[in-house]
């Protein structure tokens, strides 16, 4: 059988890959006390972990915006016969990460801009202030610096059971779903 039946397209695994891969690499390295070393005077450009999680969430964001370009014009993807439950519960689950993909970075932007913390990016990258985000009304509206913490820990919940059901489907349903997403064998 043409391997496009039954397999992702070579980008589309690509980028699913290298996502999941920042993704986790983001979470290990989140900042812990951030805001109250930043109150004492902290430089988060001193600190490689905060740089590399700035940097890999910003990938994220990025490998996100270019991964649904693709998606509105990559070749068909492969279909599976399931239940209509089982076929609702993975679009819902997709779905939330599709948006918590987007909602994890953009949460992180409004922390940095509504407290005036500077964004320190790998190669010396600095963007000081976003007054664009500190002198808006969204600014005030909650402890954004919360919001990405809950958003970070739920991203990593949401990939857990997602990673869970791919695996069921690979050693209980035998179903191809999971291999859908490596390199077709030869
Ligand atoms: C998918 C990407 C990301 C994940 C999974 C993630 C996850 C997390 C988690 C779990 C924490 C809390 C760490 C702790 O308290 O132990 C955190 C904190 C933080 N992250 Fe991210 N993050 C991501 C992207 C980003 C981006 C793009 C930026 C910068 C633009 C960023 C900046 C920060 C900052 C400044 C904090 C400290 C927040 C505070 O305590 O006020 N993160 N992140």
């Amino acid at each position: 059988m043409n391997s496009s039946h039954t397999h992702y397209d070579t980008l589309s695994r690509a980028l699913h890959w290298l996502t999941a891969i920042a993704v986790i690499a983001a979470f290990i390295l989140g900042p812990e006390h951030f805001g109250r070393e930043m109150r004492n005077g902290l430089d988060p450009a001193t600190r490689i972990d905060i740089v590399l999680h700035e940097s890999l969430g910003i990938l994220v964001m990025a490998l996100t915006l270019l991964r649904l370009v693709w998606v509105a014009v990559r070749p068909a993807k492969p279909s599976f016969d399931m239940p209509a439950w089982m076929h609702i519960a993975s679009k819902a689950t997709q779905g939330l990460l599709w948006l918590m993909l987007l909602a994890v970075p953009v949460s992180a932007m409004l922390t940095l801009g509504s407290e005036g913390h500077p964004l320190t990016l790998l190669g010396g990258i600095r963007v000081n202030d976003m007054p664009f985000i500190a002198q808006s009304a969204i600014a005030d509206m909650t402890d954004w610096g919360e919001v990405h913490e809950l958003l970070g820990n739920a991203i990593m919940w949401l990939s857990g059971l997602h990673s869970v059901a791919a695996i069921y489907h690979h050693r209980i349903l035998k179903d191809g779903v999971l291999l859908s997403m490596l390199p077709p064998r030869s």
